[in-house]
Order: structure tokens, then C-alpha cells, then sequence
């Protein structure tokens, strides 16, 4: 087969020009990776050329990323400044599908970018994400990066505290605990494209489904396109609601209480993080656990 007949390029191709439809992807803004199941990756290995180089992974001199839980794997990554809304027209001038070698360290490209690029910028990000949600759940095959307007808006304003900013996007949406029970991670701004930005967010990825980087975008993992693109959706919806309720008011004259949040565990089998939960002293937005 070919890899533009197979499903899970169609639906790769799918969510990118969703994404760029809801204005997430200025430019060559966002970058989205997608692991292969070997019976995708074998169903069109006809198509696979075996004869470019192997490259290091990472922009900057002293980044030198090791991946050993991908080892051999074979990755669908898009293409650094390529722009999403033309994915889906040209897949193959956009995206690429790259292997990563046996000891996880270097990759080759085995098919796409055929005008010439190299895979995004944030490559060791997204693979740094892809090994420890793989290390959680074997089936988490899909990373996302996007620069939704209202999520990087509340990071000017709120507190960059995971408490904080994810209790605020819960009390938006009763349905944000059910869909992201673990909450929304942060990365402070840092400078993007490298190694340590991938470590600093993979470390939060070990068991949050959503981080954010302040100023810049944001993150997010799902076991299949579906699940990546309506997380990031919920999220962003959310942050719109709040965006709203900060440009009436600093308070909120009602919300979800705690003990609220806590009815919906049994009956959607979830079991929302406590550390999300903590009493407010009244209704002003923003306001630290402490306070
Ligand atoms: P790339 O075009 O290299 O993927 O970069 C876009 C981006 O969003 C960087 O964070
Ligand atoms: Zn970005």
C-alpha cells in the first residue's frame, strides 16, 4: 500500500487542517507527531526508501537526545516551517515518516518532504513526550503541539502554577475533570526547539495528558487522533469561557465547589486530582492554594 491510502495518514491529514480551521496554526505554527503501529508501518513499506543519511536528533550544538524506549519505531512528524493548512493538499511535501535506529539516538527519513526540510524544530519535544507516554500507555501514539489564542492569553494572567491554572479551566467546563481527570501541566517560558524544553515537558507528560508552555502554546497526547484533537479542544474552549469571565470580572459570583467536582468520580470512574481541589477563600480568580 501506499502511505497516502492509509488510514492513518487520511486522519493524520484530517486533523491538521481541523486544527488550522479553529486558527491554531499561524503560519508554520504547531507541530504533530503520530507513532506508527508496526502493522501500519509494514502495510506500506513498499513505499519506504532506505537511503538517506541517519541525522542526529536536535537544532542545537550541545542537544543530543536518546530515545531508547522508541528505538526502531517509525514516527509520522511534520515538517519544520511547513504550514498546516497545506497538509492535507500536499501530504507528502509537508510531513515525513522517520525511523529512529536501534539504540534510539539518531533517525532517517523513510518517506515524505519531498521538496527537502527536516522534521520540526521540536522533534526531541515530541519524541521526549512519545517515549513516556509509551511508558505509560503502549497505545498513547499521538503528540500535538498549537498555539491556541486563548490558552497562551491566560498565561500572562494567571498564576504559572498547575493548581491554579487547572483548577480555573476546571470550574469552565464540568466536563474538563472527565475528559483530563490529571490536569493541565506548565512550563514556564523557556527557549523552544531544543532538548531541555523536551525534558522539562516529558517530565510533566509522565502523567498529565495536557502541558502548557507559557507565552507559546500548548501540548497535548491522545491515543489516537480523535482523542488528541478533543482534548486540545476542550481545553481551548475552556480557556475561551475564562477568557470571558476575566474580561467582566476578577470574581466569579458562582462556580463548581469542590465537593462538586468530586460527585463526578464515581460516576464517570474517574479520580480527579486532589491537589486540583483545594478550598478558595472567595470567588477572585487566579488566587493561589494559600492564599
Ligand atoms: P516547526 O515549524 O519547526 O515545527 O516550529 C513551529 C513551532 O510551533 C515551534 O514551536
Ligand atoms: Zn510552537
Amino acid at each position: 500500500m501506499k502511505v497516502l491510502e492509509a488510514a492513518f495518514l487520511k486522519g493524520y491529514a484530517r486533523m491538521a487542517t481541523d486544527g488550522f480551521l479553529q486558527g491554531w496554526h499561524e503560519r508554520n505554527g504547531g507541530n504533530f507527531t503520530y507513532r506508527l503501529k508496526d502493522e501500519e508501518a509494514e502495510a506500506v513499506r513498499e513505499d519506504f526508501s532506505e537511503n538517506a543519511p541517519w541525522q542526529r536528533i536536535g537544532w542545537q550544538e550541545d542537544d543530543h537526545s536518546v530515545f531508547p524506549g522508541l528505538a526502531g519505531e517509525y514516527f509520522l512528524v511534520s515538517g519544520s516551517g511547513k504550514y498546516f493548512r497545506n497538509i492535507e493538499t500536499d501530504p507528502a511535501a509537508n510531513v515525513c515518516i522517520l525511523q529512529l535506529n536501534e539504540t534510539g539516538d539518531l533517525f532517517r527519513i523513510v518517506w515524505g518532504l519531498t521538496e527537502g526540510g527536516r522534521p520540526t524544530s521540536e522533534l526531541a519535544t515530541h519524541l521526549a513526550n512519545l517515549e513516556v507516554c509509551k511508558e505509560r500507555d503502549p497505545e498513547l501514539r499521538v503528540v500535538y503541539h498549537c498555539h491556541p489564542a486563548n490558552i497562551i492569553a491566560l498565561t500572562y494572567v494567571l498564576p504559572l502554577d498547575s493548581r491554579v491554572f487547572t483548577r480555573e479551566i476546571f470550574e469552565m467546563a464540568t466536563e474538563c475533570p472527565i475528559v483530563f481527570p490529571e490536569g493541565i501541566g506548565i512550563v514556564p517560558w523557556m527557549l523552544c526547539g531544543g532538548q531541555k524544553i523536551g525534558e522539562a515537558t516529558a517530565e510533566l507528560m509522565k502523567k498529565q495528558d495536557v502541558v502548557v508552555w507559557a507565552h507559546h502554546g500548548a501540548f497535548c497526547c491522545g491515543r489516537d487522533f480523535d482523542l488528541a484533537f478533543g482534548l486540545m479542544h476542550t481545553v481551548e474552549k475552556a480557556a475561551e469561557i475564562l477568557v470571558k469571565v476575566m474580561s467582566m470580572s476578577a470574581y466569579k459570583l458562582n462556580t463548581i465547589k469542590p465537593d462538586q467536582f468530586r460527585e463526578l468520580n464515581a460516576p464517570f470512574g474517574i479520580r480527579i486530582n486532589e491537589d486540583f481541589l483545594y478550598e478558595k477563600k472567595d470567588g477572585r480568580i487566579g488566587c493561589m492554594p494559600e492564599e
